[in-house]
């Protein structure tokens, strides 16, 4: 009996060996496999991890190219800018070119004795006043002080003295000015808030009006074009005449209700002007400010077509052209009253581009500055001068 126990024990014992070296064995193989698997995740990870890498750069090498694209880009966008704008200043020549030519279809023996007439008329020597010898080169800087008032009128300084007022005319046939008493006070009022108004016995006609020595020179709105001196300290006409051409017209197409553009220079004062008896081109006058009388008087070869304003700066008349639809204004035809500047002088100057049109340009002589009113923003553009050519 006992051994019969001890065989089955030695049996059993055998048994359990046997049963716990398999589940070794199963474990072990487990193991095994989870290891290959584990080997398996890390291998991919990595994979992962470096193909994750490879994006990323290509991605910041493309970023960097889009850079660079962009570049090239906006400088292909700057050159086709340059040539846009190339393109619109010969549209603008071209344009002008065939608005001046209203001589085309008039007979020669007329434009001969329109020539002669001109000849004689401009014979006389203009004495000069001053030594004053500049002519404008080009205009160096443009300034939009402020929007009062509406599409058409008239802003300046007092051209004649250094009392720094400023006057704003609204519209082409008012009888009320205002004045500031700086050009600081004019940018920081609210409106016409800041200024004093002024009030005339008369209303005046277009945009043709001039401020010199605390006196307002303009052109009263009548059926006879009668100049008036208002004295704006006193408040009080201080002079008036008739002034002297037959058959006014009015000067600059394109802003038709001014018919005699007063405009003050070193010299003093001048009327820009036309008249049927020449009626393709703009006159010129010089105006005593003391007694309105007319000193002396020029035919010049600047057509009225497609002009809209003038201006004088040391005895050169400066007209300014612009097309019906609004374009860049220029300077493209100058006449001297002293000789001394050509129309083959003077380059055409153009103003910076607005897409707007100026019913008013006056000159400052003291500040090298011209006042526009463009669409009623007042703005100022700035002068570059240079000697004229000696001949
Ligand atoms: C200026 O004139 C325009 C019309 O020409 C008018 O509508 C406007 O109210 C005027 N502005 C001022 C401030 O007087």
């Amino acid at each position: 009996m006992m051994r019969i126990l001890q065989f089955l024990v030695v049996v059993l014992s055998g048994l359990a060996t046997a049963q716990q070296q398999a589940l070794m064995d199963y474990l072990e193989r487990r193991l095994l496999a989870i290891e290959d698997r584990i080997s398996l995740w890390h291998e991919q990870t990595s994979r992962y991890a470096s193909e994750l890498r490879e994006f990323k750069q290509q991605m910041v090498s493309q970023l960097e190219g889009l850079d660079k694209n962009k570049e090239t880009l906006r400088s292909e966008l700057d050159a086709v800018g340059v040539r846009v704008d190339r393109v619109e200043r010969e549209m603008d020549y071209l344009e002008t070119q065939n608005g001046a030519q209203p001589c085309v279809d008039v007979d020669d023996k007329l434009v001969e004795q329109q020539v002669t007439v001109a000849k004689e008329k401009n014979k006389a020597k203009y004495s000069k006043l001053t030594d004053c010898s500049d002519m404008i080169s080009s205009i160096k800087a443009m300034k939009i002080l402020k929007r009062v008032g509406g599409h058409k009128g008239m802003w300046t300084k007092d051209t004649g003295s250094s009392s720094g007022k400023v006057y704003i005319f609204n519209g082409t046939g008012e009888d009320t000015l205002y004045e500031f008493g700086s050009m600081r006070d004019l940018s920081s009022s609210q409106g016409m808030a800041g200024a004093t108004s002024i009030q005339l016995p008369y209303a005046w006609g277009g945009m043709g009006h001039v401020v010199y020595n605390n006196h307002l020179y303009f052109v009263k709105d009548d059926e006879e074009l009668r100049l008036v001196k208002f004295d704006l300290q006193n408040r009080l006409v201080a002079d008036s005449a008739v002034f002297p051409a037959k058959d006014q017209l009015p000067v600059y197409t394109l802003n038709p209700e001014t018919y005699v553009d007063l405009a003050a220079d070193e010299e003093g004062l001048w009327a820009i002007y036309a008249t049927k008896e020449n009626e393709k081109h703009v006159s010129l006058a010089k105006v005593d400010p003391k007694t309105l009388a007319i000193e002396q008087m020029w035919d010049t070869p600047c057509p009225r077509e497609n002009a809209e304003a003038a201006f004088v700066v040391c005895g050169t008349v400066y007209v300014v052209y612009n097309s019906k639809l609004p374009s860049r204004s220029r300077i493209q035809c100058v006449f001297d009253v002293s000789d001394m500047v050509t129309n083959d002088d003077a380059p055409t100057v153009y103003f910076p581009k607005r897409y707007g049109t100026h019913s008013s340009l006056k000159y400052s002589p003291l500040e090298q500055l011209l006042y526009a009113w463009d669409d009623g923003y007042q703005m100022l553009y700035k002068l570059q001068l240079k000697k004229k050519l000696e001949v």
